[in-house]
């Protein structure tokens, strides 16, 4: 069968070797005392909190399972409008969110919507490897650019400035990111916004790490900047819902009819389910738990991250969200007689058990060097790991 050349550009899943090594070796071990110890997963620890999996039980009750529109339950949509004014201080009016079958589907239909064939997108090296591969089934181009410890890992205005060129579309940033947990500074992605917008390109920005923010300083949506930005965001990570498949995403006026008409034929909706679920994330009880959350994730970010330099990982950059360490591995690589961060999380896997992301899916330009450690796992699971990276 002749596959097409679109699905032959998208690039294999290269950690999920890793996460099936792990996921068979953890049988072997499981009555050892050392059980693997999983730090390569993507997704909190947390399901989602009672009200929410009450709601859905209701929905099932009541028979609330018929298609909603395209964009969403209205009801939803104000709660996410009203969740940005109360949280981040931005007015987004409900008519211009998009709800979805998770971050996925509307980074899909952003790319869809906006990307010919051809067409640029600059990224960062490194960044999640999805959000490029949406990018190349839109058949556009995704150009990834490296970045330094200096930038947080995140383009900076001279840098979009310097590759663009004729076939540039505009950027696709992540703030925080998956894999480093760092934002942009406010400024720069101002700077960054203004010169895309000159261009007269799209600035699209994956938010979906933004309710796990640590830090003043990077806690603020880029909606606040412009309504011309557009803003992916999702309920898997801060509300705790990966399985429960929804998303939205946040549009210029202009492009909802065209984002609606593009949702309607592609996916006619998003879970029903799961939409009257997510009603019950935005009542005080709710948020008053996903706030503990995010402070449980904050104390083990500030535990584990030390803990890893004095075991001879150092993390450049200290994320100041999400639950990622990007930790270098260079030195303790040598130290085990290994090279590069492919081999170095094998070797973790088979002499501490603990499973960890190597660097390659994120990008090529220095992810040799570092691996992806999750913080989306116990405090116990933590420190166990801690004790046994300190014995190897
Ligand atoms: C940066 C980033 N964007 C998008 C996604 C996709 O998330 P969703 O579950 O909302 O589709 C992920 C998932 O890990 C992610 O890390």
């Amino acid at each position: 069968m002749k596959i097409s050349s679109r699905a032959e550009r998208i690039e294999p899943f290269y950690v999920m070797e890793v996460a099936k090594a792990a996921t068979q070796l953890a049988k072997e071990v499981a009555s050892s005392d050392r059980p693997m110890i999983f730090l390569n997963i993507g997704e909190p620890d947390f399901t989602a909190p009672p009200l929410v999996r009450e709601a859905a039980e209701r929905a099932i009750r009541d028979g609330s399972t018929q298609y909603t529109p395209a964009c969403g339950l209205d009801a939803l949509r104000e709660r996410i409008s009203g969740w940005y004014a109360e949280r981040f201080g931005v007015q987004v009016p409900a008519r211009r969110i998009v709800v979805t079958a998770g971050a996925s589907a509307a980074l899909q239909l952003a790319c869809l919507a906006l990307i010919e064939r051809g067409d640029q997108i600059l990224m960062p090296d490194p960044s999640y490897p999805c959000n490029r591969h949406f990018v190349s089934a839109a058949e556009g181009e995704a150009v990834l650019l490296p970045t330094t410890e200096a930038e947080r890992f995140q383009l900076s205005a001279d840098k979009v400035e310097a590759a663009w060129g004729d076939k540039t579309r505009g950027v696709l940033l992540a703030s925080p990111s998956n894999p480093t947990g760092t934002s942009i500074a406010p400024d720069e992605l101002r700077r960054i916004h203004e010169f895309v917008r000159a261009k007269d390109g799209i600035t699209l920005i994956d938010e979906i790490y933004l309710g796990l923010s640590y830090e003043d300083a990077f806690s603020q949506t880029a909606l606040a900047i412009d309504d011309q930005v557009i803003s992916i965001n999702s309920f898997s990570k801060y509300f705790n819902m990966t399985g429960w498949r929804l998303g939205w995403l946040v549009v210029p006026e202009a492009l909802v009819p065209v984002v609606e008409r593009l949702a309607q034929n592609l996916f006619i909706c998003a879970s029903t389910v799961s939409q009257y679920a997510a009603l019950a994330c935005f009542e005080r009880e709710s948020i008053a738990e996903y706030e503990r959350r995010r402070g449980e994730f904050k104390a083990r970010r500030d535990w584990f991250i030390p803990q890893l330099e004095a075991a001879g990982l150092p993390v450049p950059v200290v994320p100041d969200g999400a639950f990622y360490a990007w930790a270098d591995c260079t030195a303790l690589s040598r130290q085990l007689g290994v090279d590069g961060s492919w081999d170095f999380a094998f070797e973790l896997m088979k002499r501490a058990h603990i499973a960890i992301t190597p660097g390659r899916d994120f990008g090529s330009a220095d992810t040799r060097r570092f691996v992806r450690f999750s913080t989306a796992s116990a405090m116990g699971h933590l420190q166990e790991a801690v004790e046994r990276l300190r014995a190897l």
